[in-house]
This record gives C-alpha cells, sequence and structure tokens, in this order.
C-alpha cells in the first residue's frame, strides 16, 4: 500500500501548498506515481499546479462520485483531487455522519493501490477535514515557519496528532520554511527547533521569492527555475524525504489508470521540465574535495539538469549545467 502523508500546521500562509506543490513534483519526476489531495476550501493547490478541475472533492465526499472520476492529471505521474470553496459547505454535512472521521479514509480507499504516494494538502485550521487528513494518513509533515508564535503552535499541532492517532509516532518532519540565515531570530529559533525536536527537524527551505512567483504562474519551481534557491532547497527535501519515508516509485505497483482528456483540464504549462528527467540524482558528499571558503568537505547534487556544488558549513555554492557547461 502506498503512503498516505498529510502536510499539515495550524497555521495558513506558512508554506504548506507550495511545500505539497514542490515536494510531490520532485517525486513525481524521480518516478514515483503520486496523488494530491486538496482539502482546503481555498484551493490553492490546483492554481499552483496551473490546471482548472471540474469535478473537486465535494462531489467525492458529499455526492457520493467516485475518486477516479474527480482525478485529474497535472503532470506525468502527478494527479490532483482538487478543491473549492464548495468544501465549505460539505464541512457540516461530514460533521453529522457517524463515521465523519474517517470519510477521506474511505474515499481514497479504492485508488490508494494505484499511487506510491498520497500527499494531502491541509487548511490551516481546525477542521473536520483536517482531522478527517490526520486520520487517513500514514505519515505527518509539518511545514512552520521559523518565528516565535510557530513553535508554540508546533507544540498544539503534536498534541493533537496524538489525540487523533493515539500517539505522535506519524510525525515524520518538520520542514522550516521562509528560512532567512541574515535575521538573528530564524537562526536562533531554528536552534531553538533542533534542540527540542532532533532530527525530525529538516534542513530549512529558504526565503525565495521564486517560489512566490512560480505558483502564482501556475509552474512548479523546477518548471520556472531549476537554478533558484527555492528549486534546490525542496530538490534537497525530496531526496530527504524519498529516503527517510521510502517515498521512491515501487515497481511492483500497477499504473494509474489513463486520466481521460475529458477529465483534464488545463494543458500543463508548455515549458515544465522533461518529466523523466530526475529533479536531484546523485547528492551526496565529494571524496576529497573541500570548501575554498572554509575547508569543510564539499557536497553535491544534481537539480533539474544542474550540478550544485555546495557546502553544508558555509554558504560557498557553485553551479554548473550536468551536461558540463559552467553557470554562476
Ligand atoms: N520559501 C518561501 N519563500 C518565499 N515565499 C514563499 C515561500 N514559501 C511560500 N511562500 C509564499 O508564501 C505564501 C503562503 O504560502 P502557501 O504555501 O500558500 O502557504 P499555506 O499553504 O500554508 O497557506 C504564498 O504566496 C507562497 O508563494
Ligand atoms: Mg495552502
Amino acid at each position: 500500500m502506498g503512503r498516505i502523508v498529510a502536510v499539515t500546521n495550524l497555521k495558513g500562509g506558512i508554506g504548506k501548498t507550495t511545500t505539497v506543490v514542490n515536494l510531490s513534483a520532485g517525486l513525481a519526476l524521480r518516478g514515483a506515481r503520486v496523488l494530491l489531495v486538496d482539502v482546503d476550501a481555498q484551493g490553492n493547490l490546483s492554481m499552483a499546479l496551473g490546471v482548472r478541475p471540474r469535478r473537486t472533492l465535494y462531489e467525492v465526499l458529499v455526492d457520493g462520485a467516485a475518486m477516479t472520476d474527480c482525478i485529474i492529471s497535472a503532470r506525468k505521474n502527478l494527479d490532483l483531487v482538487a478543491a473549492d470553496e464548495s468544501l465549505l459547505t460539505a464541512q457540516p454535512e461530514i460533521a453529522r455522519r457517524p463515521d465523519w472521521g474517517r470519510v477521506l479514509e474511505k474515499a481514497l480507499m479504492p485508488v490508494r493501490g494505484r499511487y506510491d504516494v498520497i500527499m494531502i494538502d491541509c487548511g490551516g485550521s481546525l477542521t473536520v477535514l483536517n482531522l478527517n487528513a490526520l486520520t487517513a494518513a500514514t505519515d505527518v509533515l509539518v511545514p512552520t515557519t521559523v518565528e516565535p508564535f510557530s513553535l508554540k503552535g508546533l507544540e498544539m499541532l503534536i498534541q493533537q496528532i496524538r489525540q487523533v492517532k493515539g500517539s505522535s509516532g506519524a510525525l515524520r518532519a518538520i520542514v522550516p520554511t521562509m528560512y532567512d540565515a541574515r535575521t538573528r531570530q530564524s537562526v536562533e529559533l531554528l536552534e531553538t527547533l533542533r534542540t527540542r525536536y532532533g532530527d525530525l527537524v529538516l534542513p530549512p527551505i529558504r526565503v525565495n521569492v521564486r517560489l512566490s512567483e512560480c505558483s502564482a504562474l501556475g509552474k512548479t519551481i523546477y518548471e520556472y527555475d531549476p537554478r533558484s534557491r527555492g528549486a534546490f532547497d525542496y530538490a534537497q527535501l525530496v531526496e530527504q524525504l524519498s529516503e527517510r519515508m521510502s517515498l521512491g516509485p515501487s515497481p511492483s505497483r500497477p499504473a494509474p489508470p489513463p486520466v481521460s482528456p475529458l477529465q483534464a483540464s488545463e494543458p500543463v504549462p508548455p515549458n515544465h521540465a522533461p518529466a523523466d528527467q530526475p529533479v536531484v540524482t546523485g547528492a551526496g558528499s565529494i571524496l576529497g574535495a573541500s570548501c575554498p571558503n572554509c575547508g569543510h568537505p564539499l557536497q553535491r547534487a544534481t537539480v533539474a539538469g544542474y550540478r550544485v556544488i555546495y557546502c553544508d558549513h558555509c554558504k560557498y555554492r557553485r553551479q554548473e549545467l550536468a551536461t558540463g557547461g559552467r553557470g554562476s
């Protein structure tokens, strides 16, 4: 069975949808079959991916439509069940049902075997659908900004995970977002996060205006600017989570059913990266090479066609085209 990953935080505007889009697109480019489910009535996921769904999750949860009829193809290996504001009216309806907490889990059951990963983009408040997402999830991923209030929010969320799932064991990773190493607060709070949650805290996603530009244009960061900091940070996250949560492609799993062009919505933006090109390959340290600034061992990764050589300890970073040409 594929994994069901809820991407959640009790706050809005902290990078959940950005993380869902660029993490899932990276996994899909690496060959994993990914289904995205938007349970936020703001419906940002379809906009961020540049697709216009004809049918939404509301029809599955309230009208009893088959999940397969509401899935659209957003990219190669990347499907989506979108949401819109109709989900607001779905919530009280669902809350009246005796099985209200498991409505989403049951709806996902028929398609679960077709995907390596189902990723749920949660809204930023305590809603019936967010609780459904937590119930259905095998893994929970928590993006968080590094601000004073976010630490308190994180504690509350972990309590909620405990209540819903009986323990906080499903919490797989905390992803600091919008990190700005130039501010003391960011640096200090990241340290606090690491002291408190140890290995659960992954390397931060830095503030990068390219990330907000690309979602406004309906593109992933790999399509919009694969050389940006944002592409690099998310590609690293893809690598780390693939390993930590075994989110890679499974050769034994049957392929998802072909999505009919009628269900498929707007065409995929024309200049997206070739879908079979891995986003990140060959990440790791370079034997014997040390940083010219600080002398620590250099790391390397190939990110959407660019070889990036960088240092974990200082800001040293060099990029070159993976085919041999040299970038900045
Ligand atoms: N690392 C980042 N750097 C700069 N802007 C970001 C970053 N991550 C997200 N954003 C922007 O912040 C806003 C909120 O992000 P979003 O992913 O929609 O948050 P959420 O889903 O938690 O509400 C969006 O405009 C998004 O483009
Ligand atoms: Mg969102």
